[in-house]
């Protein structure tokens, strides 16, 4: 294998990974942040986000020296061989992609470079981005050296981001040229994965292509798990049914409480609203954005039909995160939820993850309680919600509500639970679809 100096700009969930990744593979790899305290906490051996068998890659090739840490942007994109880009592209109030942090890095690489380089653009971006990203550097290169960039969007899933690198079912990479598309397809010879190569365009499109297709498939089935209730007819069910069909698939049919995370909210909207400026309506897409709204406080308007008043009751809430293996809380239908609760009275929230707390403090710092175990939240509780499948959450057992609330009243937003059983355990019990 031919060993790359490479760079990764931005150490969040994507760019972490795939730097660490990438090291694994026997590439050298520095990791460039402009968060101090990030970079601190990755020298001395802590990963900063919380994601399966990252940290022990992270310490395991640091130790063999083929993974570095830094602030100094200038010295790391000097003699980059490629350099990877991985910020942010956070929604707008508008619902556009912010590029501003994109253009940041590029405006730094731009100024920095001293020998050829590839930029290879994994952040999501609008299609047509990289085209400005090129044009962008070019205009503004200090030194006489030539850059080409291209596109190579990113699909692991935080939780399972190493494994969803290492063993991905796919890499894309949009070139405009056949010696960049060599040079990625060098950097990613070592991974043994299928390569899908295409345009920059056409990359930049497969990467939005496939998240709103995967919000549209949790939307589709939380509506009809909408209809199911109305009909009498069970979500589980028919999602089981369905599942053997090998053109719908087993996966992504359960339903809930919507989609959050830093995904698949922002890149319906920015897609939506691309179409837009191109003068063409995304129905398809702009469903899935307005299914999720109402999906993800339907737990709450669930329970505020059922109930006269939150004021002065217990409030058991398990889990925060958007989903089980993260400590990401970005678009958590938790936040949503807690919001209304809090609106409403509720006064005496008492909350469980085993991973999310830290993250959840920094937004509601004193206005609930956080305790270490699922069994802490329920004591005495008047009534518990269920946001995050988390394995701990999903261990409890239906007598252990009954044993440990004041009332025995359960809205399970991710469908944990059996009815049956729950019923047998005398749990009043209201989830999604059935
Ligand atoms: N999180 C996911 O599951 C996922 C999956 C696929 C694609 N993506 C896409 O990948 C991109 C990154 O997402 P993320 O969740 O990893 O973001 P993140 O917010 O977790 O991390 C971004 C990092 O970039 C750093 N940064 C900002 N400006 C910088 C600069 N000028 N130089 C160096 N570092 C800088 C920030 O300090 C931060 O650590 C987004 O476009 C996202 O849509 C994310």
């Amino acid at each position: 294998m031919k060993q790359y100096n490479i760079v990764v700009a931005g150490t969040g969930y994507v760019g972490l990974v795939a730097g660490v990744c990438f090291a694994e593979k026997g590439h050298m790899v520095t990791c460039v942040d402009t968060d101090e305290n990030k970079v601190k906490l990755m020298e001395s051996g802590v990963c900063p986000i919380y994601e399966q068998d990252l940290e022990e890659l992270m310490q395991k090739n640091y130790k063999e020296g083929r993974l570095y840490y830094t602030t100094d942007y200038k010295s790391a994109y000097k003699n980059a061989d490629a350099i990877f880009i991985g910020v942010g592209t956070p929604e707008q109030p508008d619902g556009s992609a912010n590029l501003s942090y994109v253009a940041t890095v590029s405006r730094q690489i731009a100024e920095n470079i001293e020998k050829d380089c590839l930029v290879v653009v994994k952040s999501t971006v609008p299609i047509g981005t990289n085209d400005k990203v090129e044009q962008f550097i070019k205009d503004s290169l200090v030194h006489n050296v030539k850059v080409e960039v291209t596109s190579n969007p990113e699909f692991l899933a935080q939780g399972t981001a190493v494994r969803d690198t290492l063993q991905a079912k796919r890499i894309v990479i949009g070139t405009e040229s056949k010696e960049a598309e060599k040079i990625l397809k060098e950097i990613y010879e070592p991974f043994e994965l299928p390569i899908v190569s295409v345009n920059r365009r056409s990359a930049e499109m497969i990467k939005y292509a496939s998240n709103d297709f995967l919000a549209l498939k949790i939307s589709y089935m939380n509506d009809i798990a909408n209809l199911c209730e109305l009909v009498g007819a069970n979500i589980e069910d028919v999602a089981k049914g369905m599942s053997y069909d090998p053109r719908i698939g087993a996966k992504f049919l359960n339903a809930g409480i919507g989609y959050g995370g830093s995904c698949f909210p922002k890149d319906t909207k920015a897609l939506k609203y691309l179409a837009k400026q191109h003068g063409y309506k995304l129905k398809t897409v702009e469903a899935a954005v307005d299914v999720n709204a109402a999906q993800k406080v339907k737990l709450f308007k669930k329970a505020s039909d059922r109930m006269i008043t939150f004021h002065g009751l217990k409030v058991a809430v398990l889990g925060l995160t958007f989903k089980p293996g993260t400590d990401d809380l970005r678009e958590a239908p938790s936040l949503d939820n807690i919001k209304l609760l809090l609106e409403s009275g509720a006064d005496q929230i008492y909350a469980y993850d085993p991973v999310g707390e830290d993250n959840f403090k920094k937004k509601y710092p004193t206005e609930i309680n956080y305790v270490s175990t699922p069994e802490e939240a329920l004591k005495g509780a008047n009534i518990c919600f269920i946001f995050t499948e988390w394995n701990e959450i999903k261990q409890i057992k239906p007598e252990d509500y009954k044993k440990l609330m004041k009332t025995p009243l359960v809205y399970d937003g991710r469908n944990i639970y059996s009815i049956d059983e729950m019923k047998k355990g005398g749990i009043e019990y209201y989830s999604i679809g059935r």
